[in-house]
Order: structure tokens, then sequence, then C-alpha cells
């Protein structure tokens, strides 16, 4: 019954844009779930050798795109030659952005500096954010703790988020001390109210998550997580 479905706060995020649909990181999966009212949307960021912010999963072009080779390797006009499986080129992040201006839909941006520390991501990123018209604050996440501190130092006001695989004991000590606004868990981790988990793609996991009443999943099949949700009592 609808009284019930209100009491789910569990925002619905579309990992990678909508890959059960689209090629992921693809401008075409966020513009269908931004026009079908998506709660949020989740993507990854990284550097090209001329320091243009990117959307991609991976730090190779290698598995989503007819190219080969790592992203830092390339000036954006270089990578611009390559195409997802839907003959796009790579989205940058600030036409990903022009997307989502003016639309009620949450962002959660990922820097993905795990693997490289690309160089003054933070400085480059942050200021392009506040460039565009977004109805609601960035949510900002990124496995390398190091990244989000960098971020602190240019706008403490910001919601940063530590992404982990691993069980965090005294969670809610870590975050106060890091000054974090939360975890990011792996589905397999996720213990408390507070979180937002990745990546739930099953749906007895994502009821069991919806009954929790966690603040976010993010999922690679975002309509069938609207219908589920939509049939959960609390
Ligand atoms: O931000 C949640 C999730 O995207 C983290 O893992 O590897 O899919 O970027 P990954
Ligand atoms: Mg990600």
């Amino acid at each position: 019954n609808t009284q019930s479905n209100q009491a789910i706060q569990t925002k619905i995020f579309g990992h990678r844009g909508y890959p059960a649909k689209f090629p992921e990181n693809s401008l075409a999966g966020f513009r269908y779930v931004v026009a079908h009212q998506i709660d949020g949307v989740e993507f990854d960021v990284h550097l090209t050798s001329d320091h243009i912010p990117v959307i991609m999963h991976d730090e190779t072009i290698d598995r989503t795109t007819d190219g080969t080779g790592r992203i830092v390797d390339y000036t954006l006009a270089e990578l611009r030659q390559f195409k997802l499986s839907n003959g796009e080129s790579i989205p940058t992040l600030d036409e990903l952005l022009d997307v989502f201006e003016n639309k009620d839909v949450w962002i959660n941006l990922e820097f993905k500096t795990d693997n490289i520390a690309y160089q003054d991501i933070e400085k480059i990123v942050m200021p392009m954010v506040n460039q565009h018209q977004l109805l609601h604050p960035v949510i900002y996440s990124s496995f390398n703790l190091q990244t989000l501190k960098n971020c602190m130092q240019l706008d403490a006001t910001q919601d940063y988020n530590w992404l982990t695989e691993n069980d965090v004991p005294k969670a809610q000590e870590f975050v106060k001390k890091e000054r974090l606004h939360g975890i990011h868990p792996h589905h397999y981790q996720a213990t408390t109210a507070t979180q937002r988990v990745w990546t739930v793609n099953d749906d007895q996991e994502a009821q069991q998550l919806f009954e929790k009443n966690v603040a976010g999943i993010f999922t690679n099949r975002f309509e069938d997580m609207v219908q589920l949700r939509k049939n959960v009592q609390i």
C-alpha cells in the first residue's frame, strides 16, 4: 500500500547510468534515466593527459570502447576518436553535467583515483561542478581517502563519502574523525541505515536493503528496482 511505500527513504541511483540497457557511463544512459525520473546517478571520473575530466569506469578504454590504452596517456582530442558500443564518444564531465542541469536528480561523482592519483583532479573537477545549475548538492566519493581530504581543503561543506569493500570497525568514529559525511560500503558490508550501498543488482538483496531503509542503493537495473521498491512493506 502507498502509505508503507512512502516510509521507504532509500534512493535508487543508476550505477554508471543504466548499464542493463545502455553502454555504461554513456550520455544515452544518463539521458534515459533522467527522463525517467530516477532519484540519482553515479559515475566515475578520470583525467586525460591534457587534464580534462572524462567519464569512464576503468583506467583504460579497452573494455568499453573500440580503442586500447590508458585515458591518462591520451589528450581529449585523441580520446574522442574512440567510440563506445553505441557510437558515442567518451563523455566529458562538462557535457555530462549539462544533462543534469535543472533536473531533480542526485549526483554521485566518484573520483577514480584508486589506481592513478590524477594530479589536481579535485581542483579541476570541483569548480567545474559549481559552474552548472544543479538542483541538489553533489555527493562526492572515492576509494582514495586522500582525494577526499584534498577536496575538503577546497570546500569543507560538501558531502564526502569513502568507498570501501572492507568492514570498517567503529565506522561512525572513523567518519567523524575524518570529517566525512559517510561510508559507501560494498553490499556485503552494508549494516547501518545511513549508507548508500553498491552495487545492488539482486532482487532479494535489494528488498532487504529497502526494508532496512538504507539511504541509497547503486544499481545497474534501475527500472526493476523501482518496481521492487513499490511492493516492499515496511
Ligand atoms: O560508487 C559506487 C561504485 O561505483 C564503486 O565501485 O568500481 O563500480 O566504481 P565501482
Ligand atoms: Mg563507481
